[in-house]
């Protein structure tokens, strides 16, 4: 099984740390890179830390702290990992909901010293608003509190509260020090008091369910190849297979999938993720979103959406672009239905006038029409970024409306 996993937590609680621990004990980094990222730690005159692992880019070694979201590989006793860093700053929010998009899981991880910040509650707001229904905390660097049971107990009982107000029912609190690794692949002698799981075998313990969607085929992009016409894009979701019977929306060009290219040759069927080539006889743009006749995808004028403001205002009314999947639409906010507290997750004020910088808002959203999906079903196409000269804001597709 390969599974995705998201870490989040509050600046310098030790995501990275954290990280770099998983690969170096799993063994899944080289000694030439161990050597190569402690030539470059000692050239900065830095102390040889794990976090310099994944923060091993000459910007973030200077600046000490990660810029930018980092996908690492890892394999355990049982599975695949695909490891997603996402950093800890408020200004990086956006780059989270991107980088949390696939993620079957969150680690939030909460140093034990400092107990819960404000990222910690925001970063549990976004795993919520994203549809990822499992959730460890990792109580990290226990090593600075002498390994205390009480500190633990305590920390735990805070998140505990802060994570019931998310819906999370049931969740596994792992002490840990990311450092010293303890409990992270290897159980801690520091802590006999804590008879759970480390953090790998909580992970390994993850079952995802696989359910089946129909086919999406999001258009980037069409070429004219050797007098053929080729439309390129990218399966979000089910199987295309040659000689379907597709439409494409909002378009509404129907057809008969003739081909499917690949660059070195033509196969049969195209599988979630990949990208191909597709002849079909029709104009189609970018945008389009190409479905099987029997499950069409459905062009929207109005759907309902939860997203967060990172700068500017909103107020009903307001108009301004919107992006999702490929598609590019000029949308109105017809009506923000409830203010969300992006700390908490409590809705602090029905019918709100406006929204501001950081706030999170459940809103209804009119736009010229455009193929959108409910986020928890179709994460490719539920989820959208909202314009105004730059990204001001982000969010994901609750109901896809009508
Ligand atoms: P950002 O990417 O900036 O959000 O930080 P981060 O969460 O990735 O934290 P990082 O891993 O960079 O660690 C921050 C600091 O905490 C570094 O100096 C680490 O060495 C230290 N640290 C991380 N984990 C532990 C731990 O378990 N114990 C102790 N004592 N220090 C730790
Ligand atoms: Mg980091």
């Amino acid at each position: 099984m390969n599974l995705n996993v998201v870490i989040v937590g509050h600046v310098d609680h030790g995501k990275s740390t954290l990280i770099g621990r998983l690969l170096y004990d799993s063994e899944s980094i080289t000694e030439g890179r161990v050597e190569e990222i402690q030539r470059l730690a000692e050239e900065y005159k830095k102390r040889f830390e794990f976090a310099y692992f994944i923060d091993s880019f000459d910007d973030e070694l200077k600046e000490e702290r990660t810029i930018d979201t980092t996908g690492v590989m890892f394999k355990s006793k049982d599975n695949y990992y695909s490891i997603t860093d996402v950093p800890g700053h408020k200004e990086f929010i956006k780059n989270m909901l991107t980088g949390a998009s696939h993620a079957d899981v969150a680690v939030l991880v909460v140093a034990a010293d400092e107990g819960i910040r404000e990222q910690t509650g925001r970063h549990a707001f976004l795993i919520h608003m994203l549809g990822i229904k499992q959730i460890f905390v990792v109580v990290n660097k226990m090593d600075t509190v002498d390994y205390k049971e009480k500190v633990f107990q305590d920390t735990r009982d805070k998140i505990s509260q802060l994570l019931a107000s998310f819906d999370y029912q049931y969740v596994q609190f792992i002490p840990a020090s990311a450092l010293e690794g303890d409990n992270i692949y290897k159980t801690s002698k520091q802590m006999d008091w804590y008879k759970g799981p480390t953090l790998v075998q909580a992970l390994d313990g993850v079952m995802i369910s696989t359910k089946s969607m129909p086919l999406r085929f999001v258009v980037q992009d069409t070429y004219n190849v050797d007098s053929e016409k080729v439309i390129v894009g990218r399966v979000e979701s089910g199987t295309l297979r040659r000689d379907d019977e597709v439409i494409f929306q909002p378009s509404n060009v129907r057809g008969k999938i003739n081909k499917i290219k690949i660059f070195d040759g033509e196969p049969q069927e195209a599988k979630m993720g990949d990208s191909v080539g597709i002849v079909v006889n029709g104009e189609v743009k970018r945008g389009d979103v190409c479905g099987l006749v029997g499950v069409p995808p459905t062009p929207t004028k109005e759907f309902l959406g939860e997203a967060v403001l990172l700068e500017n205002k909103l107020r009903n009314g307001d108009k301004l672009e919107l992006r999702c999947g490929t598609g590019k639409v000029q949308c109105e906010i017809k009506e923000i239905k409830e203010k969300i507290n992006s700390e908490t997750g409590e809705v602090v004020e029905k019918h709100p006038a406006e929204i501001g910088e950081n706030e999170a808002a459940i809103i209804l959203f009119a736009t010229e029409p455009l193929v959108v999906e409910k986020f928890s079903e179709i994460p490719e196409l539920g989820r959208f970024v909202l314009v105004k000269n730059k990204n001001i804001g982000a969010g994901v597709v609750l109901e896809a409306g009508k």
